[in-house]
């Protein structure tokens, strides 16, 4: 990579600008990263109609610059809602599909109306993800995600349906997440409006920018761990990925990807019902692994297998590119690496940072708000960026000495 390129990389790993452009304002995803980075990574290691791979794609950034950007992408996560996001935001509707979403959107804030009945979600209650919406205090808001659904439902196919959950999505998600104080049901109709006009007009920027590369490359989301990708065969069956651009769990760090909090810090499953999705499990299914092992063994021992299925996924010519912030950097960044290399993979670092501290890519993340389920908000946070390629064998004595004899 030329000075040039490397000296981008860096400014846009290093680039603190909110996040913005295209479909990525679709959902607020936990511990994202910017679309910023994502483009640099892509546009310095890869060519258009190269494969891309995110193994824990989350809100799905990797996926929505690849394609915006003419290459092709795979993303896996292991959360249904990661899958769901990812998928509306990758949708490159037509311009008839567009109009239909306008129209609809210029309307979806009347299909909220107090005094008229709801339907509720049944299936849904009884399984409990009503919870902490159900209080008495909040049946207005209820009432509200519950029609604002029914007219998203009535898009009819299931790409526009997805589109309308994820306005409902993002809407809720502003109107409950993590607020101090209660949005009312004027505010909530105002913010289905503005928000389903700034999806189409992200739906529409994603589109003219797919086209500016002529034709629409493939993507592929899929819905598992990325322990074992080697051996899916969507996967094995595409050739090697140019590039591997990721975010995995952090270690020590407990962020809270399938839950809201709602008054205060209580825990809702709400965003899978509005997503038509179900969940998988508890929180440590999401950050590989509790925080009460010793050294996190559950932690590094997943981190080790996914990143090993990446390596057997990749070839000589892969670079994989991970942003990951630590709870202790001093012991659990050499850690991490070791895991990596026991993974087979090698690291490297960029020629431009020689200078700087431990040469490697660092950037801070001044008053961080962890989503952390134990013990409130961090005040910032560290970010490294690293850098590997596949580890190369080097071939055993015996097997030199018989290629040897092959040879003569
Ligand atoms: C830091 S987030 C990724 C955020 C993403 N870079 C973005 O911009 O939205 C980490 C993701 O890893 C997912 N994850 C956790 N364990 C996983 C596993 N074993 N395989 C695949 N994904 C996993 C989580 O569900 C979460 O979505």
């Amino acid at each position: 990579m030329d000075a040039l390129s490397q000296r981008r990389l860096v400014e846009a790993a290093r680039d603190g600008a909110p996040v913005r452009g295209l479909t990525h304002g679709y959902y607020k995803y936990p511990a994202r990263f910017s679309p910023v980075f994502a483009k640099a990574a892509i546009s310095a290691f890869t060519k258009p109609g190269d494969l891309v791979l995110d193994p824990h794609v989350g809100g799905g950034t990797t996926l929505v610059e690849a394609i915006a950007s003419g290459r092709e992408a795979v993303g896996v996560d292991i959360s249904s809602l990661a899958e769901f996001i990812t998928n509306v935001k990758c949708t490159v509707f037509s311009e008839a599909e567009l109009e239909t979403l306008e129209r609809w959107g210029s309307r979806v804030a009347t299909s909220v109306d107090i005094h008229k009945p709801s339907t509720p979600l049944s299936d849904y209650e009884q399984l409990g993800y009503y919870k902490h919406l159900n209080h008495r205090s909040r049946w207005r808001m209820r009432k509200a995600i519950e029609q604002s659904l029914a007219h998203a439902i009535k898009l009819g196919t299931p790409r526009l349906e997805s589109f309308g959950r994820c306005v409902v999505l993002r809407s809720a998600q502003w109107a409950l997440d993590g607020r101090s104080k209660r949005a009312t049901i004027e505010d909530f109709r105002r913010t289905l409006t503005e928000t389903a006009e700034d999806m189409v007009q992200g739906a529409r920027d994603l589109r003219a920018s797919v086209r500016l590369h002529g034709r629409q490359q493939a993507i592929t989301v899929l819905r598992r761990s990325a322990i074992g990708i080697d051996e899916e065969q969507t996967l094995t069956d595409m050739r090697a990925p140019r590039l591997v651009v990721t975010s995995p769990p952090y270690p020590g760090v407990h962020v809270l990807y399938h839950r809201w909090q709602v008054d205060g810090r209580k825990e809702a499953p709400l965003p899978f019902m509005i997503a038509n999705k179900l969940d998988g499990a508890g929180l440590s299914y999401y950050t590989m692994g509790d925080r009460k092992y010793p050294g996190l063994k559950t932690y590094f021992d997943n981190i080790k297998g996914s990143m090993s299925s990446v390596a057997a996924l990749a070839d000589e010519q892969t670079i994989i590119v991970q942003m990951v912030a630590f709870s202790s950097p001093d012991w659990q960044l050499p850690r991490y690496l070791e895991a990596m290399e026991e993974a087979g993979l090698t690291e490297f670092r960029l020629p431009i940072l020689k200078g700087e501290a431990d040469g490697r890519l660092w950037r801070s993340v001044p008053g961080r708000r962890w989503y952390s389920a134990q013990r409130g908000t961090t005040p910032g946070s560290q970010e490294v960026v690293l850098f590997h390629r596949k580890a190369v064998t080097r071939p055993s004595a015996a097997s030199l000495a018989a290629s040897d004899r092959v040879a003569r």
